[in-house]
């Protein structure tokens, strides 16, 4: 395991997954009953931006750090800035997000596999009786943990993509995790890159018996080139206003991070099945 997200933290494919996150989560929130999270790969929690690792690489100066400079943006954003950017220097990841926007009767499980980085989420959130930290394997997490009691909320899936099987055991995870909780949200992140993964992937979602599911795609640059093109994110039972939200506002990020090479995509991987009668 050498994937650590403190070197890619608010670089642009954190950026349309952390938005889509909060969305979903203001979604939840707008009834009062509690709602529950998995994160089955969450990282460290919150990044410091000035650190050896986010410095090396500067990913996040062409993600988070352009959007935090570009000038009026869209209501729609107001949520994800005001916890993206609340202290100069450091990054929220999904953990800290979402601790960010939850009520004291929500909850939150977060699933680690690194060592070091368990610890760390361990430290982040130690004391805070809502947030149970798991150290494991995520996609077992999706057995063990589901469906919760609440019988509201979302489930993010957000490997790192360093094993050649990474696609298999997500999209055998995600069907063994729907399979328990049907009327969950699940957030699915993916990369775009040259080679047709992506291509694969959505196919295959296309053809499973997935509840409606969008597809979110936010390009940076052209996917012949090396490394990442984009981020994209398989939406399973998204919020129904998701859509009309998102086709607002990710014209905006792309202007705000990639205006000369950047592009957007929205569309129904699965879409809702007609009801049949005999
Ligand atoms: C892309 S990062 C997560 C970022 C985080 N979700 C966020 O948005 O801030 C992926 C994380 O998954 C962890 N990981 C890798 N394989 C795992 C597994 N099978 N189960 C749980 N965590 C895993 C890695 O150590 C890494 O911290």
């Amino acid at each position: 395991m050498n994937y650590r997200h403190a070197y890619h933290a608010g670089n642009v494919a954190d950026v349309v997954k952390h938005l889509v996150l909060v969305l979903t989560i203001l979604h939840l929130k707008s009834k009062d009953a509690p709602f529950f999270m998995l994160d089955t790969h969450a990282g460290i929690g919150s990044y410091d931006l000035t650190a050896d690792e986010a410095s090396r690489t500067g990913e996040w100066r062409n993600g988070i750090g352009k959007v935090l400079a570009a000038a009026e943006p869209p209501p729609g954003l107001s949520a994800y800035l005001a916890v993206a950017g609340a202290e100069p220097g450091r990054y929220p990841g999904s953990p800290a997000l979402a601790r960010a926007l939850m009520r004291p009767s929500d909850r939150l499980a977060l699933v680690e596999l690194h060592p070091q980085d368990c610890a760390s989420l361990r430290r982040l959130f130690a004391g805070d009786s809502r947030v149970g930290v798991h150290f494991g394997d995520g996609y077992a997490a999706l057995k063990s943990l589901l469906p919760p009691p609440e019988r509201r909320g979302l489930v993010l899936i957000d490997p790192p993509f360093e094993a050649a099987d990474e696609w298999d055991r997500l999209l055998a995870g995600l069907r063994r995790g729907v399979e328990r909780w049907r009327n969950g949200t699940f957030l699915v992140w993916y990369p775009l890159k040259a080679g047709g993964a992506d291509e694969r992937f959505r196919a295959e979602l296309a053809m499973s018996d997935l509840p409606p599911t969008l597809g979110v795609e936010l390009i940076t640059r052209p996917r012949s080139g090396p490394g990442l093109a984009g981020g994209a994110l398989a939406v399973v039972n998204p919020p129904w206003v998701l859509e009309d939200q998102l086709r607002r506002l990710l014209p905006w990020l792309v202007q705000a991070m990639a205006p000369e090479t950047g592009d957007w995509r929205l569309e129904w991987l699965v879409a809702e099945r007609p009801v049949t009668r005999n």
